[in-house]
């Protein structure tokens, strides 16, 4: 049985690089964002909008106990998702974690590129957002640095 979680911030290109792998190794891919929004029958967007990010981050958590419980699977997770209760120890239970590591100029371009939208970005000007990344890394990384395997996708072009 294989199972492998993908963490890292947003931008990092999670669900890319989630869902080629899924497809190299023959196994099913997963996206807890849209596996949330599925179960959910909302966005992303609309649940923060509706229960703020508190009950985002209890559904998120709920959801990933679902999903990691399946078998034969590639899962990407939320750029949050391993920073709340104790997801992080539990993936690492459940599954080989891998943390895509991504220096934050890159993450900005990908960001600006992207169509996602996300609500923790949201009114945050192009000026601002490299701040904000390098902020919220920092806090972010003691959690992401808790994976098994770290990989470096800055220079990946996908
Ligand atoms: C979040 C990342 C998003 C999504 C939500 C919160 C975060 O997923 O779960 O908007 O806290 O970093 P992506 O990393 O796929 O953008």
């Amino acid at each position: 049985m294989q199972r492998i979680i993908l963490i890292g911030y947003m931008g990092a290109g999670k669900t890319t690089i989630g869902r080629a792998l899924a497809k190299e190794l023959g196994l099913q891919f997963y996206d807890l964002d849209w596996y949330i929004e599925n179960r959910r029958r909302k966005t992303v967007p609309q649940i923060f909008a509706e229960v703020g990010e508190e009950g985002f981050r209890k559904i998120e958590h709920n959801m990933l106990h679902e999903v990691a419980e399946f078998e034969d699977v590639v899962i990407s997770c939320g750029g949050g998702t391993p920073c709340f209760f104790d997801n992080i120890d539990y993936m690492n239970q459940q599954a080989k974690v891998v943390y895509l590591h991504c220096e934050p100029e890159v993450l900005r371009g990908h960001l600006l590129m992207g169509k996602t939208e996300r609500p923790l970005l949201k009114g945050k000007s192009p000026e601002e957002l490299t701040g904000f990344i390098k902020e919220q890394l920092k806090q972010r990384e003691p959690f992401y640095a808790k994976a098994r395997y770290t990989l470096d996708v800055t220079l990946m072009d996908n």
